[in-house]
């Protein structure tokens, strides 16, 4: 179980920073997705980790080891891809012992761990099978156990759901999380679905262009983003601009004026306030909130377990509001109608947007 130090590290691709002055630690056994839109650089900073791409700047470390410039087959790092990366004229068996056999482990040593990898994995007298035999929830379970084969300190993993269909990205995802907490391993889970950062990870770092924007448990983000970006990044969000007066109002550039949390850094300027959807209630129990506002109904969606209403506040303001279905209480009503809306100062959230200006 090691750590992971990455120090100011940079990757340019001639023009392109790919990984932008990046510092990140995870402490074993901690799993930490990665996330963020495609094209942000998670893919870059993970082959960084394991070795297969050099970094222009910056220090790689593994518990005190300076792994910067060391080859990937001595780094002591288990890879598993999106694309399985499975070698498709061998056998499970030679698959799984691969990595085993580059470092010259003997071969009845490399026969009782690899058969012990593919019993980790529930793949139990699969050895001499070819991987085109199995399905795509087996083949990535092969990867995983090639991976893990070597017993590996830092254990990395490039969207391996991504080609599975929702079942098996959900069972296989659990599968993962269970091993990783079994054996304790220090892991960097790389994804661009929020849904399966928020179930697997003890914490998420939320990347955009070759940056972390945010860090910290899901909760957190979730309930606390820091920006724009990471607010409509995981989940949904309403944003409205303007200006927080440091007394608990904040004035819409729309003219609105809503009842926020007192700032908890009163110096700062906050332009941005953020409410989820599913934090506003519509109808006669919204009129009891601080914020109370009548507005016409757009568009309404039935989504099985909810219902989304677009509402128009102002010619500025079209809020989401997710409302929860139970037997009895769907929503209805008319494109059209007017209709209150209401949500509490408490489940308002300022941002001290600096970010306003880039589109994210
Ligand atoms: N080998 C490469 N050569 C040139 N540019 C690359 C290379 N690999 C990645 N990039 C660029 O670096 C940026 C980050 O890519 P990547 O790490 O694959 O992102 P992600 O995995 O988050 O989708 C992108 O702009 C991509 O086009
Ligand atoms: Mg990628």
């Amino acid at each position: 179980m090691a750590s992971l130090h990455i120090e100011n590290v940079t990757k340019n691709f001639g023009s392109v920073k790919a990984i932008d002055n990046l510092s990140l630690t995870v402490e074993g056994p901690e799993l930490i997705a990665l996330l963020g839109p495609s094209g942000c650089g998670k893919t870059t900073l993970l082959r960084m980790i394991a070795g297969f791409i050099d970094a222009t700047s910056g220090i790689i470390r593994i518990g005190e080891r300076d792994v910067t410039k060391v080859p990937p087959n001595q780094r002591n790092t288990g890879m598993i891809f999106q694309s399985y990366a499975l070698f498709p004229h061998m056998t499970v068996g030679e698959n799984v012992g691969f990595g085993l056999e580059m470092r010259k482990i003997a071969k009845e040593e490399r026969r009782k761990l690899v058969k012990e990898a593919l019993s980790l994995v529930h793949l139990d007298g699969y050895e001499d099978r070819y991987p085109k035999q199995m399905s795509g929830g087996q083949r990535q379970r092969v990867a995983i156990a090639r991976a893990l084969v070597i017993r590996p300190d830092v254990f990395l993993l490039d969207e391996p759901l991504s080609n599975l269909d929702a079942v098996l990205r959900q069972s296989v995802g659990n599968e993962i999380r269970a091993l990783q907490q079994r054996l304790g391993l220090t892991s960097v889970f790389v994804t661009h679905d929020q849904k399966e950062a928020l179930m697997l990870a003890d914490r998420l770092v939320v990347m955009k262009a070759g940056r972390i924007m945010q860090s910290g448990s899901g909760a957190e983000v979730y309930n606390r983003p820091n920006s724009r970006f990471v607010a409509s990044f995981l989940g949904k969000s309403n944003f409205f601009t303007g200006h927080c007066n440091g007394g608990g109002h904040f004035n819409t550039t729309s003219h609105l004026q809503l009842h926020c949390p007192k700032p908890a850094n009163g110096t700062a300027d906050y332009t941005l306030l953020s409410v989820r959807p599913e934090s506003i209630r519509l109808g006669p129990e919204a009129s009891s909130f601080d914020n109370s506002f009548e507005g016409k109904v757009e568009r309404v969606t039935y989504l099985g377990s909810l219902t989304e209403v677009e509402l128009r506040l102002t010619a500025e303001d079209l809020i989401t509001v997710q409302l929860q279905n139970r037997p009895g209480q769907t929503f209805s009503a008319e494109t059209g109608a007017n209709v209150v809306a209401g949500w509490s100062s408490d489940s308002t959230h300022l941002i001290a947007d600096t970010e306003t200006a880039v589109p994210a």
